[in-house]
This record gives structure tokens, sequence and C-alpha cells, in this order.
């Protein structure tokens, strides 16, 4: 398409930004060939029993052989003593899928063999193939269904038997020559087709109900849910797999268009890690509208959450230092303040890390002696926030650290006052209470968007422009 039809086509700016920002992730998943080759080595173990389970079906036929005539033979009870595949790589082919290639596998086959020939005579006995330099290469491709759920399947098999040699009790010399050219090829051919069968069956059962184990909402209690569902099919480059994933905090009560979208993530091409989470802005800001949509960006501080050795009360004797009123009109009754944001939090993310500047109203109560609440005062909170992240058992943590708290009076209806003056105080109470049940929260986590019995470790975290790096190794536990 041309500038000009594009500009036409787009009409309006506000609707060519909609169309071309609607398809970017909030949070990428990238697997490395490091984190390929780890998969690689699980699915091939798995693989190589299942395709040690092959059945093989009877074979008969009949066979003309020099000096005897008409040979009837029926190969019967065969069975795959094992099957290795001792080389194999994965390969992402861009757009395209990727690639298993395995050379020089091996198995073999035992069963019994019986043989009609000079319309009277038989003859039977027991044998064993051994089947050499097999390939197999097998393409996978993978989508996504409505859901936003990872799909795969097999879109190319082929395999390939060069070599066949097969060992037979029998004394009749002409056996050798029958079993040679006759069913050591029919016994290739069924392999090669039933080796494919086989991959094709387990791709779409184990590994199609394995990748579909993504969790595409994740649930944090009954109030917040993250939309991990994929965006696009995963894409594959010459040097990993890449998942679009949504990645949006959302209230599960009231779900809402979020008003703004996701910037593209400029990936670096960092390797060494088997697989890298990027966390945009947009899916740390999608939290903020969530939390504050549930309502759960709200918190009291009483006096019964204050530390005892912080040594201080709340009420209004204490508070009667900054506002001489207070002292006459609610002497010496019990405090709290009920804390809210007034709008969603907004974080940014550069190379320095995640920080924002919440706003915080603050509302003062003196507590009555009938326990009804007399509002005093309405403060607004502001400071600048800092956040540590990690991974801890498959989840984001992060703490917060929280410079100075910055003070504005809003409301009083207890006069007008120096807010300054409270400044230390209101430090103190914050940080004493507010902070570290935040850190609490905060320190159980977010769920990593993880297969199932997926263990994360080596983990890296670094921030860049607009999103959040994670990398991590990967283990995969085996069902006990
Ligand atoms: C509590 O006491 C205050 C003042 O003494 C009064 O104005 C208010 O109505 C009382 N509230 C209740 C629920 O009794
Ligand atoms: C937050 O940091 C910025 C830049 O470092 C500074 O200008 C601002 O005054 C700080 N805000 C508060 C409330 O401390």
């Amino acid at each position: 398409m041309g500038v000009q039809s594009l500009a036409v086509a787009c009409g309006a700016l506000a609707l060519c930004l909609a169309l071309t920002s609607a398809t970017n992730p909030g949070f990428v998943v990238r697997i490395t060939q490091a984190g390929l080759d780890y998969a690689h080595q699980q699915g091939i173990a798995i693989l190589e029993k299942q395709l040690a389970q092959l059945k093989l079906p009877d074979i008969s036929g009949d066979s003309r052989v020099l000096r005897v005539g008409k040979v009837h033979y029926e190969l019967s009870r065969l069975r795959l003593r094992d099957f290795h595949l001792p080389y194999s790589r994965i390969t992402p082919i861009s757009n395209e899928g990727l690639q298993v290639s395995i050379s020089n596998a091996f198995a073999e086959v035992d069963g019994d063999w019986r043989v009609k020939f000079l319309f009277v005579s038989r003859d039977r006995g027991s044998f064993n193939l051994k089947v050499e330099n097999v390939y197999i290469k097998i393409i996978l491709g993978l989508g996504s269904d409505p859901s936003g759920k990872p799909t795969i399947s097999t879109s190319d098999c082929s395999a390939r038997i060069s070599e066949v040699q097969v060992l037979f009790s029998g004394k009749l010399g002409w056996l050798y020559n029958l079993f040679h050219s006759v069913i050591e090829s029919r016994l290739r051919k069924i392999l090669e087709h039933k080796v494919c069968d086989n991959v094709v069956k387990s791709v779409n059962s184990e590994l199609q109900t394995y990748i579909r184990t993504l969790p595409v909402t994740a649930r944090i209690g009954d109030k917040i849910g993250i939309d991990y569902s994929l965006v696009a099919p995963p894409r594959t480059t010459a040097q990993s797999l890449d998942a679009d994933l949504k990645g949006e905090f959302y209230s599960l009560g009231h779900r809402s268009t979020v008003p703004f979208s996701p910037l593209p993530l400029a990936f670096s091409s960092d390797h060494e890690r088997m697989v890298y989470f990027g966390a945009s802005s947009y899916f740390f800001n999608t939290a903020g509208i969530a939390y504050h949509k549930a309502g759960a960006l709200v918190f009291e501080i009483t006096e019964a959450m204050i530390p005892k050795d912080v040594g201080f009360r709340l009420d209004t004797s204490v508070f009667s230092a900054f506002i001489p009123q207070l002292e006459e009109m609610y002497p010496n009754m019990p405090m709290k303040f009920r804390l809210s944001a007034p709008a969603a939090p907004f974080m940014t993310i550069g190379p320095e890390g995640i920080s924002l500047q919440p706003i915080v109203d603050a509302q003062a109560y003196a507590i009555l002696p009938n326990s009804s609440l007399a509002p005093l005062f309405l403060l607004s909170l502001t400071g600048n926030v800092s956040a540590v992240i990690n991974v801890r058992s498959g989840h984001i943590v992060g703490s917060l650290d929280v410079g100075r708290i910055r003070l504005s009076l809003k409301d009083s209806a207890v006069g007008t006052f120096q807010v300054r003056m409270m400044q230390s105080l209101m430090n103190v109470l914050t940080s004493s209470t507010l902070l570290p049940r935040l850190n609490a929260r905060l320190n159980e986590g977010f769920p990593l968007p993880l297969l199932d019995r997926i263990q994360l470790s080596n983990i890296l975290v670094k921030f860049h422009q607009n999103f959040l790096l994670l990398g991590a190794d990967v283990h995969f536990q085996p069902r006990a």
C-alpha cells in the first residue's frame, strides 16, 4: 500500500493510530533457541516412548520365488522392541513454524514368519528386524484459537528409512531373498507411514493438550484477572518463537475498555536465557486501572495498625499541635484516616526502573464517643514511588519504596492550617502502615503466563524504555 492510499484508508489520524496500535501486545513471551532446545529434549523423550509402542499390523502376501514357485507368506505378532532417537534438533523457521529433524534413529522389530509353498509345504520361525538410519522431518505449525489459546499441529511430516536388515531363523536359502526383496520393503513402507501417523497423533493429543495449559486468564483473588490471551498466532523468526499476548489486567466485576493502547516493545536480542517475558508499561498501568475499578485502592489507617515502636497515638491531641481548633471541637478523641486514590496510578518504565507519582486522598476523621465519624480534613498526598521487581515461584513480585511525601490541603472542617508541619507525621504514618501492607501484597505477586509444571530459575530483571524484561531458564517438572 502506498503512502497516499494508506492515508486515505486511515482517513483520520485517530483511526490510523487505532488500526496500527490495536494489535500491539501488552505482554510478549519469547522462547529462545536455548528454550526450544530444552523443550525439544523433553518432547523427544516422550516421542521415543510413543514410537516404541507403535502397533504394527500383520503382513501377508504372495510372491513368486525362482525354482519354488508361488509362496504365501505371513508375518505376525510384530513388536517394536525400542525406538531410539539419538540425534535431533529443533529449528525455528521464519514465519513457518518449528522444524524438528531427527537423524540416524534406529529401532528393532521382532515377529514370527510363516510360509506356504508348493501347495503343501510349510515352514515357520521368528525374525528380528534392525531398522537403521531413520530420518524424520517434522514441521510444527503454531496458531491461536478464538479464545486466544495457542494451537499446534503437524503441518508436515516425512520419515525415511534407509536401512532395514532382517535376521531370521530358518533353513531355506530362498527365504533370505524373499525377506530381502519383498518383506523388508513392505515393512519399511509400513513403518515410515506409522512413524508419521504417530507423530501427528502425539502432537494433536499430548503436545496440543500441554500447550493449551497456558492460562489465558489468570485470576488474582476474586476481583482481578489478567488477560494473557494471544492477540496473534505465535511468530517464528530464525532465532526464536515469540508469543504476543494481550497482557491486560481487568476487574472481574466490570471490565472496561482501557483508554490507551500498548506501545510496541523494542525487544533486545538477548538470548542467554531460555525464555524472556516483556511486560509493557501498558500491562502495569492496566493493573492500576483494574485495582482502582475494583475499589481495591482504598485503605484505612487506625490506631491499631500503628506499630508500637513508632510511639505515636492516632488521636486529636497529637494533631491539635498543628490544628488549634481541633482541641476545642474534638478534644482527646481517637482518629482514623481513609486513604483512596481519586484516579488510577500511572506508571512509567525507563532504563532506570519503574516509577510513579500516585496521588492519594487522605480523609481524616475523629471517632466520636458513639462511634460515628466526624470528617476533619482532607489531604492530598503525593510522592515519588519506585519499585523493585523480581520473579519468585512463577510470579512477578515487587516492593515499593516511597520518597518524601508531599501534602496539600484539599478540604477542612476544622479551619485552615499549615500542612507542611504535618509532613513528617504523615510520612511516618504511611510508611509504617500503608507501605508494609502494600508490599506484603506485592510480595505475593502476579502470575506469569506459564504452561503447566514449569519452574523458572536464573532470573534476570532488566528495564527498557516502556517495558520490563524478565529472563529465566526453565525446568519442566515431570508428573509425580
Ligand atoms: C453521635 O453523636 C453526634 C454528636 O454527639 C451526633 O451528632 C450524632 O447524631 C450521633 N450519631 C449517632 C448515630 O447516634
Ligand atoms: C519527584 O521527583 C521529581 C524528579 O526527581 C521531582 O522534581 C519532584 O519534586 C519529586 N516529587 C516529590 C513529591 O518529591
